[in-house]
């Protein structure tokens, strides 16, 4: 039986990672938040602590980890940068550690926000970065210590995450729900990936050993304003949406305006194709 550890098991991927991998026999998951749970059977780590990190490591001795930990919050890493770099680039750096000390292979989420968005063309795993955003940064200073610290490695670079939490199409269907005016931008282009097919990656990845880094965004592109049409389109709502650019809708943090990611690792190396993000929205909805 494999032992996982599963970090930020209470984030929208932490949750359908845990669903997904505990009807599975072969594993037995340990879970860990920055906030515990008795209840659930959740410890506490706080990834950006390197002692609790290894102690923690070297007690559950686990085969795999999946850090599913990070400070998503984009706009705030612009004036918490320090903070940001702690969990997303810090808390990777222990992770990695811990796992070459102990033999474990680390499975790490990234983003397409390494990503500047200047392209024109969906970015494929080898090109190259230039993040944006403090957030962006963070990130990618992430994967470098995961590569520069361990040997077996997965680092999934998702997009446009929903899933159980706090995300996108909440913040769509609240606003249906009180009734305001729905302005969303419509010149940044990406992908909508749910939460589950990310599980799924993840769930298909460990067991091969075929370590890197990998884009794992669902298939298929739009700009937030199509998502938005198409969430109140499938939930029924009849309310106006209407496209406005960025520079209409001003942020502290810069996005790339271009982040499609092309999923060529997975398709080439495995022949492994993500659902098309309106199929996966729909099956998310139901
Ligand atoms: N959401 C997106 O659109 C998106 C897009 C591309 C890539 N990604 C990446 O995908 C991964 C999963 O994202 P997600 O959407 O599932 O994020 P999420 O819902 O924000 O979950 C992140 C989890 O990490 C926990 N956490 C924060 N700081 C921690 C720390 N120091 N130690 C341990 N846990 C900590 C959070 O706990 P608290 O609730 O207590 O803060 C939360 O449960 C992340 O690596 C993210 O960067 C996300």
């Amino acid at each position: 039986m494999k032992r996982i550890l599963i970090t930020g098991v209470s984030g929208q991927v932490g949750q359908a990672v845990y669903r997904l991998l505990s009807s599975n026999d072969e594993y037995k998951l340990y879970l860990t938040s920055r906030t515990p749970n008795i209840e659930y059977n959740i410890e506490e780590l706080d990834i950006s602590h390197e002692r609790a990190v290894g102690t923690i490591i070297d007690r559950v001795k686990p085969d795999i980890i999946i850090n599913c930990a990070a400070y998503t919050a984009v706009d705030l890493c612009e004036s918490e940068e320090d903070k940001a770099y702690k969990i997303n680039a810090l808390g990777p750096k222990y992770l990695a550690m811990a796992a070459e000390r102990t033999g474990a292979v680390l499975v790490h989420l990234s983003s397409d926000y390494v990503f500047d968005g200047k392209g024109s063309k969906p970015y494929i795993e080898s090109d190259s970065t230039n993040p944006v955003s403090a957030y962006g940064r963070t990130k990618l200073a992430g994967e470098n210590f995961v590569q520069e610290n361990c040997n077996k490695y997965f680092i999934l670079r998702p997009a446009w995450v929903y899933g159980q939490g706090k995300n996108f199409v909440k913040t769509m269907l609240s606003l249906a729900e009180a009734g305001k005016d729905i302005r969303v931008v419509c010149d940044q282009i990406g992908t909508p990936t749910s939460a589950i097919e990310i599980a799924r990656v993840i769930s298909f990845l460990i067991k091969t050993e075929s370590y890197g880094i990998y884009h794992s965004t669902c298939e298929g592109s739009c700009s937030w304003y199509d998502f938005s049409v198409e969430i109140m389109k499938t939930a029924h709502k009849d309310v106006k949406v209407e496209p406005i650019k960025t520079s209409e809708y001003p942020t502290p943090a810069k996005r790339p305006m271009y982040s499609v990611l092309d999923n060529k690792a997975l398709r080439e190396r495995h022949n492994y194709l993500m659902k098309d993000w309106k199929e996966a929205f729909k099956e998310y909805w139901e």
